[in-house]
């Protein structure tokens, strides 16, 4: 039945019809907000290629946190960026580290009501930059994996009610669920970065979190951004280990990896709008080139159609108030 029975046109003539016909929607509940914690007092310093994310000392993460809530974002990821490195990562699992100081501030001002995450990688902690231990000038697999669990646990410890690994070694998540359940966590769920891609889009947050490999590149465990297939293999076997959540990394060159795993895997399933994919909405905006609400609020609405549940996004306070006010019918 088509023309002229069949008219498209007539359910776009008026707003109620738009909203009646809409498949996606956004809530403020879908998003993640990453964030970053240094060292020292009085700190929050602007990222130079995120404009409008900051550098927070644990003193001042309040200031993050009550915007998230007074947003209507209630999940936070937070990363650590300690003041000294060393070729182990030990700064990961301090028990005096900085992002554990952070997950015992924040749990002690907010308990149950701002959701903790931790990412747990050790590229932010090793003077070398890789995510793992280096043996011979490669990234150690299996010597890594005790050092994430550990990382995992005392994250847990502190606060964190969730853990994220985003390393890429195999077999880390059964390592963090073992280390886990023998800890006596055996209710704290894993999030994987099951698919994640050597992705040139990291530039910003490396920058920001100062973990930029000093030698070789990530190729050795993140994933070629060529392959699809693959990304199945690593997401299905990180649910064979105990992964309760899933996630596809970067999220907006990836959009086909985010539909075929919402098609494959029942877990709930998040992308990562990560640094480069907000860095370019910035400055395309602050060139007056396009619209950064709305081409945000596109951006995020194409990733949950896409499939994803929950997006980890630089853009989350952002778009949560952009979207009270559309509600407001501003
Ligand atoms: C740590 C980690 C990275 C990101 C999240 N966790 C960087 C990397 O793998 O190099 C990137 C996030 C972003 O670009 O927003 N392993």
């Amino acid at each position: 039945m088509g023309f002229p029975i069949t008219r498209m046109r007539r359910m776009r003539g008026h707003s109620a019809l738009r909203e009646m016909a809409r498949e996606t929607r956004l809530h403020p509940g879908d998003f993640i907000f990453p964030s970053f914690v240094v060292e020292g007092e009085d700190k929050k310093e602007e990222i130079p290629s995120m404009p409008g994310q900051f550098r927070y000392s644990v003193d001042r993460l309040p200031e993050m946190a009550d915007a998230c809530l007074a947003a209507g974002v209630d999940k936070v990821i937070l990363f650590g960026i300690p003041e000294e490195k060393d070729p182990e990562g030990t700064g990961a699992y301090a028990e005096e580290g900085i992002v554990q100081r952070a997950f015992r501030a924040l749990s002690d001002r907010y308990g149950d009501e701002l959701f903790l995450i931790g990412d747990v990688c050790l590229c932010e902690y090793t003077s070398h930059g890789h995510c793992g231990m280096i043996v011979d000038g490669r990234v150690d697999n299996d010597r890594t994996l005790q050092v994430l669990a550990h990382t995992a646990v005392s994250q847990v410890r502190a606060g964190a009610h969730m853990v994220a690994p985003s390393d890429m070694m195999d077999g880390r998540v059964r390592a963090l669920r073992e280390a886990l359940d023998k800890a006596g966590f055996p209710e704290t769920p894993i999030l994987s970065y099951a698919a994640k891609y050597a992705s040139a889009f990291y530039g910003p947050f490396r920058d920001a979190a100062e973990s930029a490999p000093r030698f070789g590149d990530r190729r050795g465990y993140q994933m070629d951004p060529a392959n699809a297939r693959e990304a199945m293999r690593e997401i299905a076997l990180d649910i064979e280990e105990g992964a309760d959540m899933i996630m596809v990394k970067p999220a907006l060159a990836f959009l086909d990896i985010v539909r075929r795993a919402r098609e494959r895997f029942d877990l709930p399933l998040a992308a990562y709008n990560v640094s480069g994919e907000y860095a370019m909405v910035k400055a395309a905006a602050e060139n007056g080139w396009i619209d950064e609400r709305k081409v945000t609020l596109e951006i995020l609405t194409a990733i949950r159609r896409a499939g994803a549940d929950v997006i980890l996004t630089y853009h989350a306070l952002d778009a949560a108030r952009w979207l009270a006010e559309e509600e407001g019918g501003t």
